[in-house]
């Protein structure tokens, strides 16, 4: 009984006074606003794909699931480009694994990875992605952004991808890539002023 009372007047007196809320009409905030961005990249990401006579491939079989394949799976390190020439312009890579995640068939691919960069001013930041591969290949899909770091910090956005070649060894898709993100840095201040800002 004690041991409540005592509570009772912990709790009495760690509350706020009630005229700290009625302050509250004051409509400037307190602290500064961070800048939200709006950034458009245009990218090629290109997957050399697993098989027993494919030595350039980026990807390895991790898993092989069941009967219907679900539950087979990669883990891929696709590199990204600036133009369709795998080897020019690379701007960074897609770290992660694609793996069968529904029964039906044409199967449905689960897709997670991160886009490392490396390179380009984006250096050093990373976009975290997800979503799906439709079995069907109709060839374009759309996935999320659903963070990222450094220079992408709090991001957000999507990405919708376009098979531009597919070929037993090589597939390519060109991305076109919307992120809005929250800079942290004076150095994000100064190139958050090439692009469109938002509030
Ligand atoms: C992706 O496609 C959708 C639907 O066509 C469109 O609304 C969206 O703006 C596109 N996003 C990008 C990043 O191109
Ligand atoms: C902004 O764009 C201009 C013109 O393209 C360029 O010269 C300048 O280096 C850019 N600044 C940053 C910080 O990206």
């Amino acid at each position: 009984m004690g041991a409540l009372i005592l509570v009772m007047m912990a709790a009495m007196l760690l509350a706020p006074p009630a005229a700290i809320f009625t302050m509250a009409d004051d409509p400037t905030c307190g602290c500064e606003c961070p800048q939200q961005c709006e950034i458009n990249l245009h990218y090629y990401l290109h997957q050399f794909r697993a098989g027993p006579n494919h030595p350039n491939r980026n990807e390895e079989f991790v898993t092989t699931g069941g009967p219907s394949g679900l539950g087979g799976g990669l883990i891929h390190d696709w590199s990204l480009t600036t133009g369709l020439d795998a080897n020019v312009g690379i701007v960074g890579h897609a770290q992660g694994w694609h793996i069968v995640a529904s029964q039906a068939s044409p199967v449905n691919w689960y897709i997670s990875h991160n886009f490392v960069f490396q390179g380009s001013s984006y250096s050093g930041s990373t976009l975290q992605v997800m979503g799906i591969i439709q079995g069907s290949e109709e060839g374009v899909g759309e996935w999320s952004i659903m963070g990222g770091t450094g220079e992408f910090t709090n991001a957000r956005g999507n990405i919708n991808y376009t098979v531009v070649k597919r070929e037993d060894v090589e597939y390519i898709r060109e991305l076109d890539i919307q992120v809005f993100y929250t800079p942290s840095t004076p150095s994000d201040d100064q190139v958050a002023k090439n692009i469109t800002r938002r509030n």
